[in-house]
């Protein structure tokens, strides 16, 4: 799983920030317990004294320390014992007083020998879904608030199906690819007129997927253009500039999702920076979900048979049709 380092900075400062304040708070929690338990106080105050002193004093003598530590021991698990029967007769939890880490997993630090620790992670998807949604709507749009109601069930003589029969084949195969989602999972192209939920099942898409830990990156092709034109790739130190590190974030993510493909100027610096990205990512095996109001023939006639050819190759075809959803909430 790839992470977004610009997201994962995100996510760690705000981990890191409330780690500290859990601590403080832990802290405060702490002293009023032992203000209100004064015999848990003594306790705890001997607890840390006794261990110095003791060890200390046994090598004073220049006796074996083992004995002495033995009792120690003994004389701490007693001690401990106390400190527990004392605090759950006052009202507290017998642990109340012990520094316990939030994530015993990663002990607070975010991070195990695997890599990201699921708590860090939680962070991270909440970053992300807060990227996605400048531009998605991930609150409204889910698998749960899709609605059949807006495709007609009558058959269309040119697809021999209803955009209803369509639609329910084209949300079933959304949800088990979002449910689904690994680095096995195909690419998806979401191909045909305006209206007709595209832009909505993306967001279903990124939202689970997202969910799952992995990176996800949403934007209209016309941005993603924009960023690799301002972008100065051959450069001394091209990954300095904000421009290219969303080019990285649009080559790296595990799941990329680029929409309204085809609604801009289309120049010949475009079709090769649609090229690198289709082409980057399917060598790196990546996924990406296209969508587009252009058929197969249009996207070949508009960006090249080199990207054509790939996209037939190694895209599953999402073809949408029916009536505008916009155009008939306005009715
Ligand atoms: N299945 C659905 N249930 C409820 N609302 C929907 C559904 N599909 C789409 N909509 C709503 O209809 C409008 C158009 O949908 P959407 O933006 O997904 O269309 P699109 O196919 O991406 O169109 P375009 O090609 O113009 O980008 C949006 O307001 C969306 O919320
Ligand atoms: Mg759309
Ligand atoms: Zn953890």
């Amino acid at each position: 799983m790839a992470t977004d380092s610009k997201i994962m900075a995100r996510a760690l400062a705000r981990y890191r920030r409330d780690t500290e304040r859990r601590r403080e708070r832990q802290q405060i929690q702490a002293e009023t317990i032992l203000r209100t338990v004064p015999r848990a106080a003594e306790i705890q105050r001997e607890l840390r004294g006794t261990v110095g002193q003791i060890v200390a004093a046994a090598f004073r003598r220049g006796a074996d320390p083992t004995s002495a530590i033995r009792a120690l021991k003994e004389r701490n698990l007693s001690l401990q014992r106390e400190r527990a029967e004392v605090l759950v007769a006052s009202g507290f939890p017998f642990d109340a007083l012990d520094d316990k880490p939030f994530c015993p997993r990663c002990k607070d630090t975010g991070f195990t020998e695997e890599g990201p620790c699921k708590c860090l992670m939680a962070y991270y998807t909440r970053e992300q879904n807060k990227e996605l949604s400048k531009l998605l709507d991930l609150g409204g749009q889910s698998f749960d608030t899709f609605s059949f109601q807006w495709y007609n069930t009558a058959v269309d003589p040119k697809e021999k199906m209803s955009p209803r029969e369509n639609m329910e084949m084209v949300y079933e195969l959304c949800a088990n690819y979002a449910h689904s989602f690994g680095p096995k999972s195909p690419n998806l192209l979401m191909s045909g007129p305006p209206g007709l939920g595209k832009t909505f099942l993306s967001a279903c898409i990124a939202r689970e997927v997202s969910g799952a830990g992995f990176s996800v990156v949403y934007d209209t092709a016309s941005h993603v253009f924009a960023q690799f034109e301002s972008g100065k790739f051959g450069r001394e130190n091209p990954f300095d500039d904000d421009a290219n590190t969303d080019i990285n974030r649009y080559l790296n993510c595990d799941l990329l999702i680029m929409d309204d493909l085809g609604s801009e100027m289309t120049t010949a610096f475009v079709v090769s920076a649609l090229y690198q990205i289709i082409n980057t990512r399917l060598i790196t095996g990546k996924q990406t979900i296209l969508n587009t109001n252009l058929s197969l023939p249009e996207l070949g006639k508009r960006y090249s048979a080199a990207i054509l050819s790939r996209i037939e190759g190694e895209y599953q075809i999402l073809t949408f049709f029916g009536e505008d959803i916009r155009k008939q909430r306005q009715r």
